[in-house]
């Protein structure tokens, strides 16, 4: 039995703000961007509403183990329980911590999720919205995870999808979408082209557009993860969330979840945040790094769900990183393949390329100096290592080959 939420939270929801220009716009079905100058647009709430009819030990009391725990501050007055997303494990790792030097570093499986990523959570919340408004076919443009994590939700709600991937997306990812029975377009060319041939068929055809970053409510299901991080690490807030970024919708969604729960009261500080990215595919850390500015790269690299040339919610992102007095740093992929190994082998979690990014991310940045030892840290492991298992494979080495004849066994292995 899951306890319900205590305020349904579409209430409380007052509007949208442009994080460009900052107008405010009211919601309704189909708006996406700011009218005004086509920024992104963020969910603003009444925060003393919410504070004054939610309590933090109410909270703490809650049996529901899912992203649903927080229902009054998502912008959809229903839930979906199965299947049940969030509430991933937030997993010690002091054997990782040791080898760079950290005092306390956990990781955030988020690769538990039903599709096996993080952006699950931002599907749950745009696909309910989708429901609310009636909305009969939604469609979207994905590197593969938004993707499948849409599909996954869509199949449960009994809701069409109609889903622009690259034709070069991992197999697996593909294979998730055919089995929850999207129709899948592969677009003969990259993510920000499928990106654009999405918008251009929702222009055409009035679908419901989940896109990252365009839709303002994936940032709403991804800010999720920093409500769990606070309860999971017994209402501490960390000094350091380390987050790999594509189009920056995460690392925006991780911020606004610590802006949230410090607006009603439950967190008194903020963390800083960590952006890695990969160093073809750096627009976000470039713009940290220079005058802020988003500007479009090749998104060049191995990890192909942060592989992005022109991010589409840079201008969220950065203001995250800065507003944070965070950092962004880049890897190349070699460090990536390698993280996923030691991931793997010094915590015993699987991270798809893009997760493991954010372990590589950490080194080099605690390499450069900008880590203290004693920050608390904790770093997103944002999808599966079975998503991209060919990646896997450029660097985990062959199994050794056996006949099935037992004299094989023969002068192979020392008696113990
Ligand atoms: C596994 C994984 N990690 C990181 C990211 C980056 O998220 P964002 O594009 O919101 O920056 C994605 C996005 O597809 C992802 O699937
Ligand atoms: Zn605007």
């Amino acid at each position: 039995m899951t306890t319900e939420p205590a305020a349904p939270g579409r209430d409380h929801v007052s509007g949208l703000r442009c994080v460009k220009c900052n107008a405010t716009t009211a919601v309704g079905p189909a708006v996406y961007v700011c009218p005004g100058c086509g920024g992104n647009l963020q969910v603003e709430y009444d925060y003393p509403a919410i504070r004054s009819a939610w309590r933090r030990d109410e909270l703490a009391r809650s049996d529901d183990r899912t992203l649903w725990r927080y229902a009054p501050l998502y912008p959809v007055a229903s839930r979906i329980d199965f299947p049940t997303v969030g509430w991933t494990p937030l997993l010690p790792a002091p054997k990782l911590a040791r080898s760079i030097g950290l005092r306390s570093l956990h990781l955030k499986d988020d690769g538990r999720n039903p599709s096996a990523s993080f952006k699950d959570r931002a599907s749950a919340i745009a696909l309910l919205r989708a429901r609310e408004i009636g909305a009969e076919l939604v469609t979207g443009a994905s590197t593969g995870n938004a993707a499948s994590a849409t599909s996954v939700l869509a199949a449960a709600l009994g809701i069409k999808t109609r889903i622009f991937v690259p034709a070069a997306a991992p197999r697996a990812k593909i294979a998730q979408l055919l089995a929850f029975g999207a129709e899948v377009l592969a677009v003969d060319g990259s993510y920000d082209q499928a990106f654009d041939l999405c918008l251009e068929a929702t222009r055409r055809f009035g679908w419901y557009n989940r896109n990252t970053g365009f839709n303002p409510y994936t940032r709403e299901g991804k800010k999720s993860v920093s409500f769990e991080i606070c309860e999971q690490l017994g209402w501490q807030v960390p000094d350091l969330v380390v987050v790999p970024v594509g189009d920056g919708n995460i690392i925006s969604g991780v911020w606004k979840g610590f802006c949230d729960f410090h607006a009603v009261g439950f967190i008194d500080r903020l963390p800083r945040l960590l952006a890695v990215q990969a160093s073809g595919s750096a627009a976000v850390v470039d713009a940290v790094k220079g005058d802020g500015v988003i500007r479009p790269v090749s998104g060049d690299t191995v990890a192909d769900s942060i592989s992005v040339s022109l991010p589409r919610d840079g201008d969220a992102a950065v203001q995250a990183v800065r507003a944070s007095q965070g950092f962004g740093v880049t890897v190349s992929d070699d460090e990536i393949l390698a993280a996923i190994l030691e991931v793997a082998r010094g915590a015993a979690v699987f991270a798809e390329p893009a997760g493991a990014a954010s372990w590589a991310g950490l080194k080099a940045a605690v390499r450069q100096g900008i880590v203290d030892p004693g920050w608390n840290t904790v770093m997103l492991i944002t999808g599966n290592g079975l998503k991209d298992v060919a990646s896997v494979m450029k660097v985990a080495g062959e199994p050794r080959e056996i006949a099935p004849d037992p004299s094989q066994l023969d002068g192979m292995f020392d008696k113990r």
